[in-house]
């Protein structure tokens, strides 16, 4: 009898510590599956850009985004080191998620269209801002004001070689060539009938050529895709009335001057030596390319 009240006390003392133990267990659960549902959302947030960068992006840009992806040696035109500064657009949300849909014109930087919901749009671009602003590291290169001068308008600098000669001809039969030019900078615009953001730039252009008038600077507008420097003349007045342009008859001035995306552009010196080239559609009405061509003029 007297172990009677031990062995009670030892089944209340079981049953209480059984049921705290369970409730302990039940708290762990209940606490570490809120805890791990709350990780699963958020992480599935933090992970969808870098998931849809990895697999549409890092094949140009490099997983880190700094321009070194497995196909950009493959490329005329460098993917954007996204820490690199400066950008050709504003380094927002909103311009990276147009950058995103539209793409660069000219280059090889893609446009996604629709391809993508909303809100796969806002989390890849709020990768893209985030390796923008990370890693800028000590070693990075340090422009030259030359070379920020001309990053800014979007050329890049080239050595200075001669330039390959272009055998041109106007609409009225007037031959010309680029020694015609040796004391001016000369802007070679290749454009194309065929190429409509070339056809929309072309007003642009104009103005800035006009605006440079009696300054030691030239635009040669140099139709690609059409022999018949007639029908070129003809389209291009209907975009930029009062511009004039060229046709190459050499037939492989273009390879020279590795023209393989429209619209593109090489900048002559005053010697006739390669300054810069680029490629793609830009504002041709910034200030960065005017700036850009004055510093070439005046030096
Ligand atoms: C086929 C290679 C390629 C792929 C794929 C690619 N890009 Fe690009 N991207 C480029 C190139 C080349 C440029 C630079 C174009 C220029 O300005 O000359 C560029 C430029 C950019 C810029 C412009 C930065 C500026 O200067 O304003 C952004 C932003 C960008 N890419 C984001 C992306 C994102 C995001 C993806 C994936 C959805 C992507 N790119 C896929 C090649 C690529």
């Amino acid at each position: 009898m007297s172990q009677m009240p031990a062995r009670g006390n030892w089944i209340f003392i079981a049953t209480f510590a059984g049921l705290f133990a369970l409730a302990v267990v039940v708290g762990l659960l209940i606490g570490k599956k809120r805890s791990i549902s709350g990780i699963a959302t958020s992480a599935q947030a933090d992970s969808r850009g870098p998931f849809l960068y990895q697999g549409m992006c890092a094949s140009c840009h490099g997983s880190e985004g700094r321009g070194d992806g497995v196909s950009a040696q493959n490329l005329k035109s460098a993917p954007r080191d996204f820490s690199l500064r400066p950008w050709k657009n504003p380094i927002d949300l909103t311009s990276i998620k147009k950058v995103i849909v539209e793409g660069i014109p000219g280059t090889v930087m893609p446009g996604i269209k629709n391809a993508l919901p909303e809100s796969d749009l806002d989390s890849l671009a709020k990768h893209v801002l985030k390796l923008a602003s990370q890693g800028i590291s000590p070693t990075e290169k340090v422009l030259s004001e030359a070379e920020k001068l001309a990053m800014e308008a979007g050329f890049v600098l080239l050595q200075g070689n001669p330039a390959p000669l272009l055998q041109l001809e106007d609409e009225q039969g007037g031959k010309l060539k680029l020694s015609d030019y040796k004391d001016k900078l000369v802007m070679l615009h290749f454009w194309g009938v065929q190429c409509p953001h070339c056809l929309k730039e072309l007003q642009a252009l104009f103005e800035l050529e006009k605006s440079f008038q009696g300054k030691s600077f030239v635009i040669l507008h140099v139709c690609t895709d059409e022999d018949d420097v007639k029908v070129a003349q003809q389209l291009a007045s209907k975009y930029a009335p009062g511009i004039k342009v060229v046709v190459e008859t050499s037939g492989i001035g273009l390879a020279r001057y590795e023209v393989q995306t429209l619209p593109a552009f090489w900048l002559v010196g005053k010697e006739g030596r390669t300054i810069a080239r680029s490629t793609g559609a830009r504002d041709w009405g910034s200030k960065h390319c005017r700036i850009f061509i004055e510093s070439l003029i005046t030096n």
